[in-house]
């Protein structure tokens, strides 16, 4: 198989130029990189959400650093033309210039992803300037930020008075003033979205901001349904998994419990192996990393 050209933050760029959108999902393992990856999606992220939907934590800010490296690595491994996005986890770039610095770079070199994303607007401006001189791309995040949540008093749409308007506007055009390739609005209203997406020449990612962002990302497990007791208003659902796993899982159990697993077809025997042992293709166990 032909190895696809990977997307890169020029294409990015490129696509809102000529009006495409852009399609970016949360990724944390190497099987569901190489699914959404095929799938076609353009970026995807090693969200902090792995905290919540991962980890089974109420908020994103238990994470650690090492712990999105070690997602991210498993995602670039199975991810072969996606751009894939390190999330900086709470705490791991708000004390100082050095440590976003130290820590950003720790997250490219040790989890291999393109790139790094981290929540806040102007207040992080010289940290976005310091990073891209160093080389490393930065895609900001602005409107409901995860991170604040305590701060925030909740998951609440952001932006709703005058003053919160501003704010969000001015910290779009700082974010892209030092250097960050695309940022993503998350839980703002629709027409400040498409206002943001107009003023800004780098492209806009819009999580709960409307149609009129240059691109969209929703957290995998969301939109494919895993959790049946959680729809927010700003997710589509395009499966659900949850249901179909659990219907799954409830046939493996009875026929385990039944004795109709595993049959002859599925058991090995002595006559078979011709006095060798048996040999097990590593594709009989996993398909990731093995083609
Ligand atoms: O952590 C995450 O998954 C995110 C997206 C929802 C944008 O920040």
């Amino acid at each position: 198989m032909q190895t696809p050209r990977r997307v890169t933050i020029q294409t990015l760029r490129q696509k809102k130029e000529r009006g495409e959108r852009i399609a970016m999902l949360t990724a944390y393992d190497a099987t569901f990189a190489r699914l959404l990856d095929e799938g076609g999606a353009d970026v995807l992220l090693v969200g902090d959400s792995l905290g919540m939907v991962i980890q089974g934590h109420d908020t994103t800010l238990p994470v650690t650093l090492e712990e999105i490296a070690y997602h991210c690595r498993a995602v670039v491994r199975g991810a072969r033309r996606a751009h894939v996005v390190g999330d900086m986890p709470f705490m791991s770039y708000q004390a100082s210039l050095e440590q976003g610095m130290t820590n950003a770079g720790m997250l490219m070199k040790t989890g291999g992803c393109h790139a790094v994303k981290l929540e806040g607007g102007a207040v992080h401006a010289e940290l976005v300037h310091k990073l891209v001189g160093a080389g490393i791309p930065v895609m900001g995040h602005i409107g409901l930020t995860p991170q604040s949540f305590h701060q925030l008093g909740g998951f609440k749409v952001q932006g709703r008075d005058p003053g919160g308007r501003q704010r969000l506007l001015d910290d779009a055009r700082t974010l892209e003033e030092a250097g960050a390739y695309a940022l993503v609005l998350e839980a703002i209203p629709a027409d400040i979205a498409r206002e943001i997406t107009a003023a800004l020449t780098i492209p806009t990612i819009g999580i709960g901001a409307g149609v009129g962002c240059d691109g969209q990302v929703l957290v995998s497990y969301d939109m494919l349904g895993m959790d049946e007791s959680f729809k927010p208003r700003f997710v589509r659902r395009y499966a659900t998994l949850g249901a179909q796993i659990q219907e799954a899982v409830g046939k493996y159990v009875a026929d385990v419990q039944n004795g109709s697993f595993p049959s002859d077809a599925e058991s090995f025997t002595v006559a078979e192996s011709k006095g060798a042992p048996a040999a097990i293709e590593p594709a009989a166990y996993s398909s990731v990393g093995t083609k």
